[in-house]
């Protein structure tokens, strides 16, 4: 995954880091996530992803098994996977590396929300990557949400910052999510969990990140991002 990315991104990850770090010393309690871990993750999922995508009639099955598993999702990420409740969010053309990956999370206790801890402990592997991969299939659709005076300040701060790792359209890569179209309140919302280390959720870069933006940068972004398809 790391490969994918341009020289100027690798660049730059180092003093992300140590940013992320210096920020999580003076800022947080919970203890910096395990890289390593995330890695090996998302480099031994990539190879069974691509080699399932090869073999059609597999693959199809697999996201018929993982459409069949998802009947309670549809009460919050609705039946297409847009989401249908405040803060929750979108998965239709997820990247399917990252759902997985964030499943994993939610079990090990490194992401926590109260309902989707307590599911992704229940689903083996085989159920994540099905579900993933039914998920990654729908069409996404934007949410047009949030404020429009604010897209043009959105608009330099994304392809400024974020579209480094996030692509130039916001569809992600592996194991980056997908952001376009996603729902503003839910993309604030994570921002300021990331800034703040509430340990719901941790990641370096992100948390280096959000800790430059103010509420109306973040605002001024998540607009921007509802409005790419
Ligand atoms: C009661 C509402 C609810 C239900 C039901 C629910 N989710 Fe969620 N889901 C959420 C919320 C809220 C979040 C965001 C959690 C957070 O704040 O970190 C989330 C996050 C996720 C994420 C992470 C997405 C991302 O962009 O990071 C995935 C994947 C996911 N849910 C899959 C599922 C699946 C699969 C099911 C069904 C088996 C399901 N959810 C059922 C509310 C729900
Ligand atoms: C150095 C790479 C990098 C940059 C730059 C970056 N991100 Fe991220 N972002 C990530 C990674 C990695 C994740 C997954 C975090 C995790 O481990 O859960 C992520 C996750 C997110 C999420 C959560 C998505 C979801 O579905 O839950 C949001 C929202 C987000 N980033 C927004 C942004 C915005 C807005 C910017 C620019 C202001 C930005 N990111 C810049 C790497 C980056």
């Amino acid at each position: 995954m790391i490969m994918t990315l341009s020289i100027e991104t690798l660049r730059r990850i180092p003093a992300l880091l140590l940013l992320g770090f210096t920020v999580g010393m003076a800022y947080a309690q919970s203890p910096a996530p395990d890289l390593a871990t995330q890695q090996s993750i998302i480099h031994e999922l990539e190879p069974r992803i691509d080699a399932l995508k090869s073999d059609p009639k597999q693959l199809a099955q697999m996201i018929d098994e993982g459409r069949s598993r998802t009947i309670l999702c549809r009460t919050c990420h609705g039946k297409e996977g847009i989401a249908v409740k405040e803060m929750v969010p979108n998965l239709a053309g997820q990247n399917p590396v990252y759902i997985v990956d964030q499943f994993q999370r939610f079990g090990d206790g490194r992401r926590y929300d109260y309902l989707m801890s307590g599911l992704a402990k229940s689903f083996s592997d085989e159920d994540k990557i099905k579900i993933a991969l039914f998920y990654s299939t729908l069409k996404p659709q934007a949410s047009h949400d949030g404020d429009p005076a604010l897209i043009p300040e959105g608009e330099k701060l994304f392809t400024t910052i974020c579209s480094e790792c996030h692509g130039k359209d916001g569809h992600g890569q592996k194991g980056y999510a997908r952001l376009a179209g996603q729902r503003t309140d839910y993309v604030v919302k994570m921002l300021k969990e990331f800034r703040d280390r509430t340990g719901r959720r941790s990641n370096p870069w992100m948390t280096a990140v959000a800790f430059k933006l103010s509420e109306q940068q973040m605002q001024a972004v998540a607009s921007y991002i509802a409005n790419l398809e």
